[in-house]
């Protein structure tokens, strides 16, 4: 049995996790964590086939790294199977489609054009704070239509839910009251009553009243719009402001030539993996190097190192906008592929293109990484713009 024993959920594995990915990826195809008592996928071909073979690979016992989160979170949208998962999924997806998304493409490019005219006269400015975090938490809180009160706390409640789907350490234990007060507001009478009717989560009442999913699963539709949208875009949009940063002649090649910027977004998710990896249970034995693994066993996926793994891209641990990397696994795959993808691309490309009319290049200060259990990426960012 291939086994690595390393707490992939403690600070300086979080912080520095690609050395560990590789000796996950040398050891075998799959290999076994005892410490966190899990079966880990951590090469390309076998995340990929293991997310496309989702009836063998079930999302339905859970997506997390540990029982509490797996027990209490069954019937989300990300813990359920086809064919129950295609309808909440068509449901959650309608505003989310690449097509609805155009009519509110202008708003958010206005939006980002000011943002960057005001950074630019700042002239130093935190990449996060003050950068990254303002289009998910002004444009998407306002579209998804929740009051006040929620619209303050969704960035605690959307990094929680992250650090409570790893492992149950103390960042995973510290978690649970945040997710549970989130829970409450997504259940709360008030809040419902001061949904915005032209909003994504009204919507999901109405689908529910149509008969096209069940009422009791709006609260949990409500937090798909919540928990993943946020920290996953802000902290790709700023490992691509730090990739820029740290390699001049590629934003030279990005300012200079737009058509480079889906790629480089692409390249920054492949390289940057904003998600490390997601777990799933298996519902018939396996075989991996003629090593049996029975049925029931949970497995980690890690997008994070399939993503760099050296089977599969060539030179991986070079940031090159002009590479295909549409295939990465920063986005998941398959069935349960982000449902919020498009979004996050119109949010980051009208960032970039602002950026790109202004901005020569991004001196950065001493960056700060966030330490949580699931997400990749830094906390504070210092920027300097020339
Ligand atoms: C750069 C930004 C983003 C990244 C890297 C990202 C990453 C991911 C990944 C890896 C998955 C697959 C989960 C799995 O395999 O079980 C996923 C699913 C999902 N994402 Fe995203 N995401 C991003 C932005 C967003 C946004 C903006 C939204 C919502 C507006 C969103 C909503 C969702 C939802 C609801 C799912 C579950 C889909 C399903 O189970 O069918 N994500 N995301």
């Amino acid at each position: 049995m291939h086994t690595y024993d390393v707490d992939l959920y403690a600070d300086d594995t979080i912080l520095e996790p690609y050395g560990h990915y590789r000796a996950i990826r040398d050891l075998g195809p799959a290999v076994f964590l005892p410490k966190h008592d899990l079966w880990c996928l951590a090469r390309y071909e076998e995340v990929r086939a293991a997310l496309r073979e989702y009836n063998t690979f079930s999302s339905a016992q859970g997506v997390a790294a540990n029982d509490v989160i797996n027990t209490q979170s069954l019937g989300n949208t990300i813990t359920t199977d086809p064919p129950e998962h295609n309808k909440m999924r068509r449901v959650i997806k309608g505003p989310l489609a690449a097509p609805a998304l155009a009519p509110i493409a202008p708003a958010i490019e206005e939006e980002a054009e000011r943002l960057v005219d005001r950074l630019m006269r700042q002239k130093s400015f935190d990449g996060i704070t003050e950068c990254a975090q303002h289009l998910p938490v002004t444009i998407v809180s306002k579209i998804v239509g929740l009051p006040e009160g929620g619209r303050a706390n969704m960035l605690r409640w959307a990094s929680a839910t992250f650090d409570a789907l790893g492992t149950m350490n103390e960042r995973g234990r510290e978690a649970l009251p945040h997710i549970q007060e989130l829970h409450r507001y997504c259940t709360d009478e008030d809040t419902l009553a001061g949904l915005s009717s032209d909003g994504w989560a009204a919507a999901i009442w109405r689908a529910a009243d149509d008969g096209r999913v069940p009422h009791w699963k709006c609260p949990a539709m409500m937090r798909d719009y919540v928990s993943p949208s946020l920290d996953t875009t802000i902290l790709a949009t700023g490992s691509l402001l730090w990739l820029f940063g740290r390699f001049p002649e590629q934003w030279e090649m990005v300012r200079s030539d737009e058509s480079l910027i889906a790629g480089a977004i692409n390249e920054a998710i492949r390289l940057e993996s904003p998600i490390r990896g997601f777990t799933r249970v298996s519902t018939r034995e396996l075989s991996y190097d003629d090593e049996a693994i029975p049925s029931g066993a949970r497995f980690l996926l890690l997008y994070a190192s399939a993503n760099r793994d050296e089977r599969k891209w060539r030179d991986p641990e070079t940031f090159d906008v002009k590479r295909d990397a549409r295939d990465h696994l920063g986005f998941g795959f398959g069935p349960h592929v982000c449902v919020g993808m498009h979004l996050a691309k119109l949010e980051i490309t009208a960032l970039v293109k602002a950026f790109a009319r202004r901005v020569g290049r991004f001196e950065l200060g001493e960056p700060r990484r966030a330490t949580n259990n699931v997400l990749r990426g830094f906390a504070r960012l210092p920027i300097t713009v020339h």
